[in-house]
């Protein structure tokens, strides 16, 4: 982490009021991804993290049971609660978690994971540990969209702030949902360094009917 939770809490209060506004097009494409891949059911509970001001939270609202939105940063999340009253959804729940602590209820079932746009401030053995977080949830799946590296990274590029942002390779990433039981199904490629990354659990070994599935 290029700098600490604090000073990026305050960066992205601060900026809160305009953050709507100052998107790229592949931000936007990137979203819209994670929105589509994520696709909840009627009764699940997603967990958003990093949600800021509810990009991903509130669009996914609609077709889900509950969301949980963490973040870090009040001046965001008192964007994504204004947004959320105003467009009468009751079931987001925004309040503070950091990736690696989201502080929700040890017995909240979590049926989908989201990121967009978040993780990338996190080192990359904190990303891991996120990563195992997120595993630790017990959700069959994880969508991540983020600003991650195809291939060497462009410092002149503009998805990369090398002040406050810390991205990872996609290998990287796709090694750490792999190394914990997940199955990597999707890796799209909105630009040489934004990537989304769907993770699913398969099918546990200890399942009835797992050991037994290939022919005889
Ligand atoms: C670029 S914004 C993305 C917000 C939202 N996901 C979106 O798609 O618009 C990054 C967000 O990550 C949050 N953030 C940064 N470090 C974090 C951490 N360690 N834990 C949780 N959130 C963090 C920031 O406060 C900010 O709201």
């Amino acid at each position: 982490m290029k700098k600490t939770v604090e000073e990026h809490a305050a960066r992205f209060s601060e900026m809160a009021d305009a953050y709507d506004d100052s998107k790229s097009d592949e931000y936007h494409a990137c979203a819209s991804l994670v929105i589509e891949y994520a696709d909840p059911s009627a009764a699940d509970t997603v967990l958003d993290l990093g949600a800021g001001t509810g990009a991903i939270a509130l669009a996914l609202a609609p077709d889900a049971e509950r969301v949980l939105a963490r973040d870090i940063s009040e001046g965001m999340m008192d964007e994504g609660r204004r947004k959320a009253e105003e467009a009468g959804l009751s079931n987001v729940e925004f309040a503070y978690g950091e990736f690696r602590d989201p502080e929700i209820d040890p017995d909240q079932r979590v049926d989908v994971v989201t990121s967009n746009f978040a993780l990338h401030h996190l080192a990359d053995d904190e990303k891991r540990e996120a990563i195992r977080v997120m595993a630790a949830t017990g959700a069959r799946r994880v969508v991540l969209g983020d600003v991650a590296f195809f291939e060497e990274p462009d410092p002149a590029a503009p998805f990369y702030g090398p002040e406050v942002d810390d991205p990872a390779t996609v290998g990287t990433l796709v090694e750490a949902f792999t190394d914990e039981g997940f199955a990597v199904t999707t890796v799209e490629r909105v630009h040489d360094q934004v990537a989304v990354i769907v993770a699913e659990r398969g099918q546990a070994l200890s399942e009835p009917g797992a050991e037994t599935g290939g022919p005889e």
